[in-house]
């Protein structure tokens, strides 16, 4: 089965292309979310992060991007479309989708982020079941909660999360985007 979304990967940016993930990416994908400064602020990425890791979960993306309820790209530069620089990825439970993201270290600072996710919230609104966005980040993650800011979310709350690299339970900002919010941010 191929979900509502595929079709419309992949996805461009002004400087950044969303693309399906091929295994030529393992190795800079192990290299870049290797960085502990990466994998500490996400719940699931351990710490160290091999290639074995890194081959798995593309084998589980490439599955998974089929069912149409979850969707995960690799972001690279469009005027490198090979040369991976980060992920966005979101899925869907019901009116509800969690997105998440991550960026190698040599690329934070640039606006890829806010560029990158506000790209992958137009393709998860264009489902119309879809009402809110869920993220948040790591209390200790100001850089996520100022995109996360910019593009139009409100804090909800604080909850407590494991992350994974620091295996531990992290204070945690819940954050989400309406679609409403987002309409009246970025009407279309
Ligand atoms: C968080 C992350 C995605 C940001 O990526 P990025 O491409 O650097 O983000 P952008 O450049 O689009 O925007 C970052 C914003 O945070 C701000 N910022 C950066 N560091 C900050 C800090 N320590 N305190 C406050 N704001 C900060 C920047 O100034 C920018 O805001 P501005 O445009 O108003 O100036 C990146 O640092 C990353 O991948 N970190 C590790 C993984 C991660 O945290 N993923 C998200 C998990 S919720």
């Amino acid at each position: 089965m191929t979900g509502p979304f595929l079709p419309h990967v992949p996805l461009t940016t002004r400087r950044l292309v969303l693309r399906q993930p091929t295994f030529d990416d393992v190795p800079r994908l192990a290299r870049l979310a290797g960085d502990k400064d990466v994998a500490r602020m996400l719940a699931v990425v351990p710490h160290p992060y091999t290639e074995a890791h890194a081959s798995a979960f593309i084998g589980d993306v490439l599955a998974s991007n089929l069912t149409g309820d979850s969707l995960a790209l690799a972001v690279a530069r469009a005027k490198e479309p090979h040369a991976l620089v980060g992920f966005v990825s979101f899925s869907r439970q019901d009116d509800t989708a969690t997105i998440g993201w991550w960026f190698g270290k040599p690329f934070w600072g640039k606006g890829f982020a806010t560029e990158a996710v506000r790209a992958m919230i137009a393709l998860a609104f264009r489902d119309p079941e879809i009402q809110r966005l869920e993220a948040g980040a790591f209390a200790d993650n100001p850089a996520s909660l100022r995109v996360q800011e910019k593009l139009g979310f409100r804090r909800t709350g604080e909850s407590v999360k494991a992350s994974a690299a620091r295996g531990a339970d992290v204070p945690h900002v819940d954050m989400i985007l309406t679609r409403e919010d987002h309409e009246a941010a970025a009407p279309h």
